[in-house]
């Protein structure tokens, strides 16, 4: 495939991250949201302590306080109730799904916002594994990159800056960045890869807040074996070839040198690393039993990220961190 440089630089905040430093702007940093039917509807997360699940109004009265602190992007999930969970993940893109609702009216709030779409199947299948199963083969990969596709180029057309496949399925990148372009989003969509996704058990807390977890088995047979270190450099490999615009490695923590491996083999390439779930929650019960200060071990954490060759973080933490680089 032809090297393609300008779907990675068409916005303000996706230029800046082609600067390479370790200190920590507001644009470093992305703000996960789990985004809901009900507008005006705002839930407590029982495993996520301080975080909730909001429906676009409230969701706009939160951003509001936080964009004149600096906050430059945000990743969206996409939490339904009333479309029902199906084979296919007909929920994910329905017209009805959150996602592809709240994207016309953010981006009409909030022009100048970065927005991320997390592409997957795992919230919106009836098994809650992120592809597609058959009878005779179980996941069928032609199926799920196929479908994965056509979702990507849904969300596009409803207006997402990036798109963010989390499924780990093979040669999704590729299935992807054709379906975009095909349909005229050369230079309007970036596709960032989750490359190094591996199977964690730090997801816990997010498959609560999400309403993901499978009904049976796990994600290890497509997502990655937590003491692979080469199999992470092919999956990098594989997804830029394939034509990633950005990559992420993923969860942070236990696996810093994941991200230097990354960032050393193509160090060109902006690189995301996510703080997930059980980061966030560890972070948090550590700081809420006064073992740990909040502020600085927060901080530590954000730094190590970067000092590993992070350009941006995904956060949980991302208002409090507005907060501490204004100070
Ligand atoms: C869905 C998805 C997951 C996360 C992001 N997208 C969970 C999973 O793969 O089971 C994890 C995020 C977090 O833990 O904060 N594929
Ligand atoms: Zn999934």
């Amino acid at each position: 495939m032809p090297r393609k440089l300008h779907s990675g630089i068409f916005h303000p905040t996706l230029r800046k991250l082609q600067e390479q430093n370790v200190q920590l702007h507001s644009y470093n940093l992305m703000y996960p949201i789990f985004l809901i039917e009900n507008d005006d509807d705002a839930q407590d997360i029982q495993s996520m302590p301080g975080i909730q699940r909001m429906g676009i109004n409230k969701l706009k009265e939160h951003l509001e306080s936080l964009i004149p602190k600096g906050l430059s992007s945000i990743l969206l999930f996409g939490v339904t109730e009333s479309i029902p969970k199906d084979e296919n993940g007909t929920a994910a893109d329905h017209p009805l799904n959150p996602v592809i609702r709240g994207l016309p009216k953010l981006l009409e709030w909030f022009p100048s916002l970065l927005i991320a779409c997390d592409l997957c199947l795992c919230p919106y299948t009836s098994h809650g594994h992120c592809g597609i199963f058959n009878k005779e083969i179980g996941l069928d990969n032609e199926a799920s990159i196929n479908r994965l596709a056509e979702i990507a180029v849904n969300y596009a057309k409803a207006g997402a800056h990036i798109i963010a496949p989390s499924d780990m399925m093979d040669n999704r990148i590729k299935a992807i960045k054709d379906a975009l372009i095909s349909h005229g989003f050369e230079k309007k969509v970036a596709l960032l890869s989750y490359a190094a996704k591996f199977a964690s058990t730090f997801y816990g807390p997010f498959r609560d807040a999400a309403k993901s977890a499978p009904a049976f088995g796990d994600r290890r047979c497509y997502q990655l074996p937590s003491g692979s270190k080469g199999l992470a450099a092919r999956a990098v490999e594989r997804d830029v070839d394939e034509g990633a615009d950005m990559l992420m490695v993923k969860p942070g923590l236990p696996y810093l040198d994941i991200v230097r491996q990354t960032k050393d083999m193509y160090p060109n390439i902006p690189l995301y690393v996510y703080q997930v779930s059980g980061e966030y929650a560890m972070i948090y019960h550590g700081s809420k039993s006064g073992t740990l200060k909040l502020n600085d071990v927060l901080m530590e954490t954000i730094i190590s990220f970067r000092r590993a060759g992070a350009d941006c973080i995904i956060s949980y933490f991302t208002p409090l961190l507005l907060d501490l680089i204004a100070k």
